[in-house]
């Protein structure tokens, strides 16, 4: 567990180190639901999730009645740009609120990421029977680890993984809508609005991914 954060924490440290001239495109404003699955297929996370591609907003609820093994319900509103977010509790109206170390997250594409190919899944023959895919990829500075992120014409998100030596990650999204049909969502409740931030433990590496490591 530790060394995955490890490897969050150095993913999070890169910097751009060449140009090139195929730039990563970013996702429009959408809305959807996403999958969270580790390698050794445990069903980490399903529910609706909210972006807000120009302000870097993301509101994520897992989704209670499908069959996932978390140990508990997840509600989490990232402000990418302001560095914090908050772990909701509806149920009995709490809410952490902490910072945020890293602004990486499945739904878009970082700008120093490589443009590995264009595939066409299912046929490119059949009429509306195949999906045309950018995959970009970026590794981490140590490599031992790595992602990609396979995105549609437009930039919407398909799915996107996540290697590192000691977990690997699948995020899956569906049924997006290119859209925020709910702004509400991108607003802290109100029950969070006067919480403090929370002292960050040492060695602790705060991101969308580390909540489902
Ligand atoms: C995306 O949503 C934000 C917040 O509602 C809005 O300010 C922005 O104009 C939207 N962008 C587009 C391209 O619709
Ligand atoms: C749920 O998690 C527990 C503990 O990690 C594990 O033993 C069990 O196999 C998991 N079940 C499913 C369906 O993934
Ligand atoms: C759970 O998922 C289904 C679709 O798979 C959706 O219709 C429903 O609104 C979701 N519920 C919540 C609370 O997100
Ligand atoms: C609210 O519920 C969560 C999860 O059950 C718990 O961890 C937290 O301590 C509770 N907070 C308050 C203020 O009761």
């Amino acid at each position: 567990m530790y060394a995955a954060l490890t490897l969050f924490f150095f993913m999070c440290l890169t910097t751009s180190t060449h140009a090139d001239h195929h730039q990563p495109c970013h996702a429009p404003n959408m809305t959807g639901f996403m999958s969270v699955m580790s390698m050794k297929g445990e069903m980490k996370a399903y529910g609706a999730f909210t972006y807000d591609s120009m302000g870097k907003k993301l509101r994520f609820r897992s989704n209670e009645s499908s069959a996932t093994n978390a140990s508990h319900s997840m509600d989490l509103l990232m402000f990418f740009e302001e560095g914090i977010f908050y772990e909701i509790e509806s149920k009995n109206q709490s809410c952490v609120k902490k910072k945020l170390h890293c602004s990486m997250h499945p739904l878009d594409i970082p700008d120093d990421a490589t443009f590995s190919t264009k595939e066409h899944s299912g046929s490119a023959a059949i009429e509306g029977e195949g999906l045309q895919l950018d995959v970009w990829t970026g590794s981490m500075p140590d490599k031992k680890g790595h992602y990609s992120m396979s995105v549609t014409k437009g930039c919407l998100p398909v799915f996107t993984f996540y290697f590192t030596e000691s977990t690997s990650f699948l995020f899956r999204t569906m049924e997006i809508e290119n859209e925020i049909k709910d702004p509400d969502l991108l607003a802290a409740p109100s029950f969070c609005v006067e919480q403090p931030v929370e002292d960050t433990p040492e060695g602790t590496v705060n991101g969308f991914l580390n909540e489902f490591v």
